[in-house]
């Protein structure tokens, strides 16, 4: 017994036999990279811990204390996602307890139907964590919340509803180009579960977002307000962007992601095709800055005196190692070097203990709402941090290992 416990030590302290979700050791730039990140987020998690609550952490305010915000908002996903990828990217356990308790802490999640949302909600949290531990209750938490999302599904219109009707806007059923991330969550439930309802609302939201919400240049209005049992189309507006007509960028980085993520799932090439207008009409946009790190809206009319958008960046980052992997076309995968090298320099990485404990400054929230303008946000850290892990599992030679089950 003595023999058999001696050996179990020191098989462990050789680390072998110890089961880890971990990617194979980071080295140089990306160690130090996730080596900042961990830092930064240990203290935004030591100063949660305190409270003795499951704090959802958002942005910061003027003084630049962090800004935390309830579960129910769309956000919520982020910052247990962010915990898992840290476990991932280090192997450490205490990433992974943290992710466990940050991502069960917010279950009730699953119920909501409010708007959209709970697909960022949702899969973010429970879909990382599923994909790291398997644990079969987060199945069931996923392919809940798809039931919940499936009800806002308009079948006159062939779409998912993302806001509430609004009448100082004039709006019945309006659709936002961000919808197109919460069909990850429904793909998945579908293949959990065996129900294929979910797969097919997903693939109808997609086929109606790609007709309705797409111009001719490849650029997306931000919200297309529908007749929800006709499909007619009452208005092609924007709420975040800088006008009606613009390219918002974060608008342009969910639908790149959307799209190359609906071409994981489906394989149909018009998906990967239009992914890759999308990504054309980004790379090729003569307002895009040289460190590739988009104006909050292409179409501003201050540019180059205008914020630049982060959170755009991190988002375009991530997608883009995802369509490299299905095209090789190389450009895509200097695109995103390029990109999280910029992010990685004192431009946008906070100097540790500074920007409420996020990683990354200059995001842009709403400009229209004066929400969060210049401002650190959790899901720019969260697709940082991703396509950190996507770019490591290239370079690996593993092969991207996608919240795909
Ligand atoms: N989904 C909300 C936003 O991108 O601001």
């Amino acid at each position: 017994m003595k023999i058999k416990y001696l050996i179990s030590v020191l098989l462990l302290t050789c680390g072998i036999g110890q089961t880890s979700a971990a990617v194979p050791p980071l080295k140089g730039k990306q160690a130090k990279n996730v080596g900042l990140a961990s830092e930064q987020i240990k203290r935004m998690v030591d100063d949660i811990e305190k409270t003795g609550k499951i704090l959802s952490p958002r942005t910061t305010d003027k003084n630049g204390k962090t800004v935390y915000v309830v579960l129910e908002e769309w956000t919520s996903g982020f910052f247990p996602g962010s915990l898992w990828y840290l476990y991932e990217l280090t192997g450490d356990e205490a990433w992974k307890n943290y992710g466990i308790k940050y991502t069960e802490g917010m279950e009730r999640i699953k119920k909501y139907t409010g708007n959209h949302d709970i697909g960022f909600m949702i899969y973010c949290s429970f879909g990382n964590g599923y994909r790291l531990t398997k644990n079969p209750a987060y199945a069931d938490v996923i392919v809940e919340a798809a039931k919940s999302l499936s009800t806002r599904f308009r079948p006159g219109a062939g779409i998912i509803q993302s806001w509430n009707a609004n009448k100082s806007k004039d709006w019945i059923c309006p659709v936002i180009i961000d919808n197109m991330m919460n069909l990850e969550l429904l793909f998945e439930a579908s293949k959990l579960s065996g129900d294929d309802s979910f797969r097919k609302i997903a693939v109808s939201h997609a086929d109606q977002t790609l007709k309705n919400h797409y111009r001719k240049d490849n650029s997306c209005f931000h919200v297309v307000d529908y007749d929800p049992e006709t499909g007619a189309i009452r208005h092609r507006q924007t709420a975040q962007g800088f006008s009606d007509s613009s390219s918002w960028s974060r608008g342009q980085a969910w639908g790149l992601y959307g799209y190359t993520m609906c071409f994981r799932y489906t394989q149909d090439k018009k998906y990967l095709q239009q992914a890759e207008r999308i990504a054309d009409f980004i790379f090729n946009h003569p307002r895009l800055p040289k460190d590739l790190i988009p104006y909050w809206d292409y179409d501003a009319d201050k540019i180059p005196d205008e914020p630049r958008d982060v959170s755009a960046a991190a988002i375009t980052a991530s997608a883009l190692y995802e369509l490299y992997t299905y095209t090789q076309n190389k450009a895509y995968k200097k695109y995103a070097d390029t990109i999280l090298k910029n992010l990685s320099g004192e431009t946008y990485t906070a100097a540790p203990g500074t920007n409420g404990n996020f990683v990354l400054m200059h995001s842009v929230g709403s400009i229209p709402h004066g929400a969060e303008v210049d401002r650190p946000l959790v899901y720019a850290d969260y697709y940082y941090l991703e396509a950190i892990k996507r770019k490591h599992d290239i370079e690996s030679g593993n092969g991207l290992k996608l919240t795909d089950f």
